[in-house]
């Protein structure tokens, strides 16, 4: 792979990312990681990301300079090209010459900025600045705050940048960044979907083995969907799906699964039909985290059960059901320390919350990929668009985002009218710049209003349309005025009990995504 070094910001992720959309397969390792385990790797490029520190403070994150030294490509990016410059004996230091945001970088030749010409808005972040390269390195570009902004020594195969290539605010960073991995590194894009799905599709079969007996929980999203699909191509009926149908699905999830998502992977599928237990536990129950709660111990209880059953059946045949499918993706394993040694910032749900008393191994055949691999990948095995694109939905469902007690009469008009936003949001086009719109029905809130002869006293209906690229922050998005009109009018004539549309203009933070 391609290692990129995490020196502690939130950078190295996000050029990971990038590193795979030049199709070339990369992963995050901690700057503190034995130099075994860089070796270990057997890097085909290291790619030292931005952090938060200057190279020359007492508690500066460091590189074992071995690892400089390992005869691999090398790209310094931002606090990882200082620290580069210094252990290949250039000189950084602050002389004032602080950047923050957009910057004029003039590209001076080499390489990397070839075809690039003239002045080139990039992304700053820094105090210190290079103010000489290390022998043997040319400089090819400069800034008014940063007289060495880039350098590259292509024999050597190494090279650097003081702006943020990974960001879009850097046009062509991607380039950029392409270019170090093709020209400098020489290295092939040979990490395509259909790569991926290959090789992970071997790895289940060398993992479950001949005879393994494998269950899937599927939620409707996206990941659970692509993990069982890639484990069904491994290792065919032996695995079986289930389905928990608490009731809180939007309209048409339950008829994704059972019907796309089984036509178009052939896998074997035991829905457990559980509405009634969901709505009987929430009846009463307002508070958002006794919500979630009663949820998950109920999910679990119902997916128990479904596990019995399964194994009970494979008993019968003297088999027995060793593996649990589960859709982790690569941001939860690095953010909860399984990565390479990176702190453990959180303990996913998905990583760590897992009953202590499971009897499974876990197969994650998603747990290198980002997002949009696991969609890339869903495509690659024929999963319809209706499930790969699907937006981001909680496991709670519905129940959190009826504020107010959780009734099946409520359910049934929340479902309609969010419905109708998600088809017009569809309809205008607009999916691909939303990140996910929840539509949040106030139960417990009723207001004025005259429709048809009549004065009515109904619920309002909130819109909360964000744009995010990973749910930690989000913005309102600016849906035009006549879809929100279109959808306004359509829930007011088409849901009853619904006499109001209300838009939700926060940005998170302050807000959270969800209502509750
Ligand atoms: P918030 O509301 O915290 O949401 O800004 C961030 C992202 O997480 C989703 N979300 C949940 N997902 N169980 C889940 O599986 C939950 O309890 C839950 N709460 C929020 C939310 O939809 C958004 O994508």
């Amino acid at each position: 792979p391609v290692l990129v070094v995490d020196f502690g910001a939130q950078y190295a992720q996000l050029i990971a990312r990038r590193v795979r959309e030049a199709r070339i397969y990369s992963e995050v390792i901690a700057h503190d990681a034995p130099l075994a385990e860089f070796e270990a790797k057997n890097p085909a490029a290291i790619v030292l990301s931005g952090g938060p520190a200057s190279v020359y403070a007492d508690d500066a994150p460091s590189l074992d300079p071995a690892v400089l030294d390992l005869g691999v490509p090398v790209f310094g990016i931002c606090y990882g090209f200082q620290s580069m410059a210094k252990a290949l004996g250039g000189t950084v230091a602050n002389t004032g010459g602080r950047e923050f945001g957009r910057t004029p970088f003039i590209p001076a030749g080499g390489v990397l900025h070839a075809g690039l010409d003239g002045e080139q808005p990039v992304w700053m972040s820094h105090n210190d600045a290079v103010q000489v390269a290390p022998e043997g390195f040319t400089v090819t570009g400069s800034t008014p705050g940063a007289p060495v902004a880039s350098f590259e020594n292509t024999q050597r195969r190494m090279a650097g940048v003081q702006y943020h290539p990974e960001v879009l605010h850097t046009p062509h960073g991607q380039q950029v960044l392409t270019r170090f991995l093709y020209e400098i590194a020489g290295l092939q894009p040979t990490w395509t979907a259909a790569n991926i799905a290959e090789s992970l599709i071997e790895d289940v079969r060398a993992q479950v083995g001949e005879n393994g007996l494998a269950i899937c929980g599927l939620s409707g999203g996206v990941d659970s969907a692509v993990a069982a699909a890639l484990v069904q191509r491994a290792i065919g009926d032996r695995l079986t799906c289930v389905f928990v149908d608490h009731g809180l699905l939007r309209a048409g999830e339950r008829e994704q699964v059972q019907q796309d998502f089984v036509a178009a992977t052939g896998a074997r599928l035991v829905t457990v039909d559980a509405e009634s237990v969901f709505l009987g536990e929430l009846a009463g129950v307002s508070d958002p985290e006794a919500k979630r709660k009663i949820i998950g111990r109920e999910f679990i209880r119902s997916f128990e059960g479904a596990v019995t059953e399964v194994l009970g059946d494979r008993a019968a045949v003297g088999d027995k059901v060793e593996f649990l499918v589960q859709g982790t993706l690569y941001p939860d394993v690095v953010e909860s320390g399984g990565g390479s040694g990176t702190a453990n910032i959180k303990s996913h749900h998905n990583v760590g919350g897992l009953p202590d008393d499971l009897e499974f191994s876990l197969v994650e055949p998603l747990r290198l990929l980002f997002k949009d691999e696991v969609r890339a990948v869903g495509r690659e095995l024929g999963l319809p668009e209706e499930i790969v694109a699907r937006q981001p939905f909680p496991g709670p469902g519905l129940a959190i985002r009826i504020v107010g007690e959780v009734t099946g009469e409520r359910l049934a008009i929340l479902r309609r009218a969010d419905a109708i936003a998600r088809e017009e949001l569809t309809r205008a086009g607009l999916d691909g710049q939303i990140w996910q719109c929840p539509v949040v029905l106030l139960a417990d809130v009723r207001s004025v209003g005259v429709q048809g002869d009549g004065r009515t006293y109904g619920h309002p209906i909130v819109l909360r349309p964000v744009s995010s690229e990973d749910a930690m922050t989000a913005d309102w998005t600016r849906v035009p005025y006549e879809v929100l009109e279109t959808i306004s009018t359509r829930i007011t004539n088409e849901v009853p009990d619904v006499n109001r549309v209300v838009l939700d203009v926060t940005s998170k933070p302050p807000g959270t995504i969800e209502w509750e």
